[in-house]
């Protein structure tokens, strides 16, 4: 399998946390060329605070981490403290990140990396509101064809809405981003949580994460302990959905994936359903197929690989 070079675009975010901590214990299949903070479950000085405490627990304090925009192109910022917690990480206590934050803004760095490296060479791993990624496509438009892919977790079809009866937060918080990316004519594969609630963090799990015994296996274990609270509640599941680890684990290992390409549209307009992802899964329009849209998981393969790389960390 060649590496693939990847940006993370994230709103840390516990699941988003897991899902760097992922990829960076994957050098075999992904070369992370530098993570984007956007805002979005929290503030974006706290995502981007939250992106380098991460890399410093991966023991990586050499990623470039960038911020991005600080509230979505056209709405007021909706954030998600009652499911994260204040901090976007509670659970443990993390001290500050001692690492850089790269002086150049995270838009411009996704434009000069997608400039720079050979065409069709590098994946966005979108994990929060899709603001960053539109953004760069919308001041420099000669960079869409240079994507290779884009591989998101949001939206929802058949699992309806988490932040409201139609809306997945991600979409939810900027639909015309989401609407500018996913018109953007480049191959998309989205995670929405008809695959993410399947993705559920169940005691045993968060048990095979502490018996790592290591500092990344207790700190991801404290986050779920803490991130769980809120699906169990609602849900009343059997433990916490781990959505943005879901993007990384495809990169990895694609076959523990199923879903259809089909059309997906964003509605914009209606304050009723904003954000909601219009999957044509039975096909029943003629729009064009513009996502691979995922549906189903292999969720024991997918633990078994996230326990497995964690616990190289
Ligand atoms: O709806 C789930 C998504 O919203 C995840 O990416 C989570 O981190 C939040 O950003
Ligand atoms: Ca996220």
């Amino acid at each position: 399998m060649t590496v693939r070079k990847i940006i993370i675009d994230t709103d840390p975010g516990q699941d988003d946390a897991v899902a760097i901590l992922l990829a960076l214990a994957s050098p075999e299949e992904v070369e992370v060329l530098g993570i984007t903070a956007v805002a979005g479950n929290v503030p974006l000085a706290l995502t981007e605070r939250n992106a380098r405490i991460v890399c410093e627990l991966a023991g990586r304090p050499d990623i470039k981490v960038f911020a991005g925009c600080d509230a979505p192109l056209g709405r007021k910022l909706v954030t998600a403290e009652h499911v994260h917690g204040k901090t976007g990480l509670d659970g443990p206590q993390m001290d500050d990140p001692t690492m850089p934050l790269q002086a150049e803004h995270g838009v411009d760095f996704i434009i000069n990396a997608l400039r720079t490296e050979a065409p069709n060479t590098v994946t966005l791993c979108p994990l929060g509101p899709l603001t960053n990624i539109a953004t760069a496509f919308q001041k420099a438009p000669d960079i869409i064809e240079k994507v290779q892919e884009i591989v998101l977790m949001g939206g929802a079809y058949f699992e309806v809405g988490n932040i409201t009866p139609a809306a997945e937060f991600n979409i939810f918080v900027d639909p015309e981003a989401a609407a500018v990316v996913f018109g953007c004519g480049r191959p998309i594969t989205v995670m929405p949580l008809d695959v993410t609630h399947k993705a559920l963090t169940t005691a045993p799990h968060v048990q095979g994460f502490r018996d790592m015994g290591t500092k990344v296996g207790e700190m991801v274990a404290a986050w779920t302990d803490f991130f769980e609270r809120f699906d169990k509640e609602k849900y009343g599941s059997a433990g916490a959905p781990l959505h943005d680890p879901c993007v990384i684990a495809y990169l990895i290992r694609p076959d523990l994936f199923s879903g259809r390409h089909i059309n997906v549209e964003i509605e914009t307009q209606s304050d009723l359903t904003r954000g909601m992802t219009v999957a044509d899964w039975w096909r029943v329009t003629k729009r064009a197929p513009n996502a691979t849209f995922m549906g189903d998981v292999d969720a024991d393969g997918f633990f078994a690989l996230l326990t497995e790389r964690l616990a190289r960390l």
